[in-house]
C-alpha cells in the first residue's frame, strides 16, 4: 500500500516539474487566387485584373497548450507568457503564396524553426494565431487577408507536420497553412516542403506555375515521387493541369499497358498516364474539369474530389457527385447499371467490366481507353478532323459509317476537341474570374 502510493506521488511530481522545448517550423502560406478579406483583389481596384498577386505579410502567434482552458485563453497576448505575436514583415512580393526555407531563414521576428522554451508542464499541444496582410497598391494600405485560429490539440503526438485550409467568407475562398512541429528537444523534420538551399522545390502542379507565372503553355512539373513531366498549364483559367489533351488526330487507340503511361505530344494531345494521376491524386486534393469543344463552341463539367487508385485497383476513378456545368454529369450517367464514377480503367485489350462482355460497349470499349460504365462516356475516342465524317458539322454529329467512335460524353453526341484538366481543390474554392477562363477554352477550341 505505503509502496504503491510512493509510486503515484514520484510520478505525478515528475510530470508537473516536466519541461520541453517546441520547435515550429513554417513550410507553406497560400493565399489561393489572391484575394483580400473583403474579396477585393490585392494589389488592384479592379476585379477582373488577371493573376492579381498579394505583398503577403504575416503575424503569427505560437502558444504552448496548457491542458488548462483557463491558462490557455489569450495567450497569445500576454508576453509574459511567451505568447507574443512574432511580426514576419514583408516576407514575399508579389505572390500568393510563401514556400518558408527550412532552417535558419528569417523573417522578420521569425527565425525558422521558431523556438519556444516551456517552463513547466508537458506537451498538450498548441495553437497557432494567423493574422495575414497584403501591403496593396494602388491603395497603398495594409489589407486584411485573413485571420484564424488553428489549434492543434493532440499531446500525444509530439512531432509530425500538419497543413491547415481555412475557408473564409464572404465569397468562398481559403487560405491554407502548412507548418511542422515538434516538442521536444529536435528540430522538426520538414513535412511536405523540406528546406533546400537551392531554393524553393519545383513545382508539382500548373497552381504552383500560376503563383508565378502569367503565360500559358508547356511547362515541366515534377511529381510528389521526383518524376518530371510536360504539361500544357491552363494558366489564364486559374492554374489548371491539363492531364489529357485530345486537339489533332494523334491515335488514342492504345493498349492498357501504354495508358499507364505518358504519351502523346504536350503541345497538342496527350494523355498524363494513370500512374501519374495516381501520384497526383493521392498527394493532395484535386477537382477535375472535362473541357468539351464543338468548333468553336464549348461546354464544360466540374467535379470536385477527383482521384485516380492505384494498379490494384486498375486505376479506379472516383469524383464527388453530382458535377456542375452545361455538359452534363456523365460520370453518373447510369445505363445498364453502372456509372463510370468507380469504375476501373479498361481498353480494348484489357477489359474490366466483368458484367459484361467487351462486344456489348464495343463500339466505345474496343476503341482507346476509359473508365467504362455506362459505355456513354469515352474522351479517349477518335478525333474526327474531316468535315466529311460529319453529318452535321454545326451541331457535331457524325456519319453513321464512321469508323469508331468520336469522343463522347453523356448527352453532347461527338466533340471535336476535348480535354481533362485538374486544381488542387482549395485553389477551386478561390475566385477564378469566368470570363478568362472563358477566353482560354475558346482559344484551345479554336487553336
Ligand atoms: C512592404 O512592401 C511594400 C511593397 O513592396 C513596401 O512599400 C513597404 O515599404 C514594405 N514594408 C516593409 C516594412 O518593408
Ligand atoms: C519564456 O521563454 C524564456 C526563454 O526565452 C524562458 O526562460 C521562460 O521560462 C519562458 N516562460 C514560460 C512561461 O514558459
Ligand atoms: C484488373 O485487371 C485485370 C486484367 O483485366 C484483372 O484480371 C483483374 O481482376 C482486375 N482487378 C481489379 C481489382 O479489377
Ligand atoms: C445520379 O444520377 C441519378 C439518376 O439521374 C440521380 O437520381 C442521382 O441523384 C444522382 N446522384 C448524385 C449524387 O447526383
Ligand atoms: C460516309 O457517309 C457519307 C455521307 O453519307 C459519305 O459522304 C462518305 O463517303 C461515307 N464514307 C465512307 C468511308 O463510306
Ligand atoms: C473559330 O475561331 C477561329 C479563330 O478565332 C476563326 O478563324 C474561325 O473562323 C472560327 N470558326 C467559326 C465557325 O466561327
Amino acid at each position: 500500500m505505503r509502496l504503491a502510493l510512493l509510486f503515484v506521488l514520484c510520478c505525478s511530481l515528475g510530470q508537473g516539474i516536466a519541461q520541453y522545448t517546441l520547435f515550429v517550423l513554417l513550410e507553406e502560406f497560400s493565399n489561393g487566387a489572391g484575394f483580400l478579406a473583403d474579396a477585393t483583389r490585392c494589389n488592384s481596384r479592379f476585379w477582373f485584373t488577371p493573376n492579381s498577386k498579394c505583398n503577403l505579410q504575416l503575424q503569427l502567434c505560437v502558444e504552448p497548450l496548457s491542458g488548462t482552458t483557463s491558462l490557455d485563453l489569450n495567450v497569445c497576448n500576454q508576453p509574459q507568457l511567451n505568447g507574443s505575436y512574432v511580426d514576419l514583415g514583408n516576407v514575399t512580393s508579389s505572390q500568393n503564396s510563401i514556400v518558408f526555407n527550412g532552417d535558419g531563414y528569417t523573417y522578420g521576428g521569425w527565425s525558422n524553426p521558431y523556438i519556444i522554451p516551456v517552463a513547466s508542464g508537458t506537451f498538450q499541444g498548441f495553437r497557432v494565431k494567423v493574422k495575414a496582410y497584403s501591403f496593396d497598391f494602388p491603395r497603398n494600405t495594409l489589407g486584411l487577408i485573413d485571420q484564424y485560429v488553428y489549434t492543434f490539440s493532440d499531446g500525444s503526438q509530439v512531432a509530425g507536420s500538419s497543413a491547415y485550409s481555412h475557408d473564409r467568407p464572404p465569397a468562398p475562398q481559403s487560405t491554407f497553412l502548412s507548418l511542422a512541429w515538434n516538442a521536444g528537444s529536435d528540430i522538426p523534420a520538414s513535412g511536405t516542403t523540406p528546406g533546400s538551399p537551392t531554393g524553393p522545390p519545383p513545382p508539382e502542379d500548373c497552381y504552383k506555375i500560376y503563383e508565378t507565372s502569367a503565360t500559358d503553355g508547356v511547362y515541366t512539373i515534377t511529381l510528389s515521387d521526383g518524376t518530371p513531366l510536360q504539361v500544357f498549364c491552363d494558366i489564364t483559367g486559374g492554374g489548371w493541369t491539363v492531364i489529357q489533351s485530345r486537339a489533332d488526330s494523334t491515335d488514342f487507340n492504345k493498349a492498357f499497358s501504354e495508358y499507364e503511361n505518358y504519351f502523346g505530344t504536350t503541345s497538342t494531345s496527350y494523355w498524363l498516364g494513370l500512374k501519374n494521376m495516381n501520384t497526383m491524386t493521392k498527394s493532395k486534393q484535386y477537382s477535375l474539369k472535362i473541357d468539351l469543344c464543338c468548333g468553336n463552341s464549348s461546354k464544360s463539367e466540374t467535379y470536385t474530389g477527383f482521384s485516380i487508385a492505384g494498379p490494384a485497383t486498375n486505376y479506379t476513378l472516383t469524383v464527388n457527385l453530382p458535377g456542375t456545368g452545361a455538359a452534363g454529369d456523365g460520370l453518373n450517367y447510369t445505363a445498364y447499371g453502372s456509372m463510370d464514377n468507380g469504375m476501373p480503367f479498361s481498353t480494348g485489350d484489357t477489359w474490366n467490366r466483368p458484367d459484361f462482355p467487351i462486344g456489348f460497349c464495343k463500339s466505345y470499349g474496343g476503341y482507346g481507353g476509359w473508365w467504362f460504365g455506362s459505355c456513354s462516356n469515352n474522351l479517349n475516342g477518335n478525333v474526327y478532323t474531316d468535315s466529311s465524317d460529319y453529318a452535321n458539322l454545326n451541331q457535331c454529329q457524325l456519319n453513321t459509317n464512321s469508323s469508331g467512335p468520336g469522343l463522347t460524353w453523356d448527352t453532347v453526341a461527338t466533340s471535336t476537341k476535348a480535354r481533362m484538366k485538374i486544381l488542387p481543390t482549395i485553389n477551386l474554392l478561390s475566385f477564378v474570374d469566368p470570363e478568362l477562363e472563358q477566353k482560354q477554352l475558346a482559344a484551345f477550341c479554336s487553336s
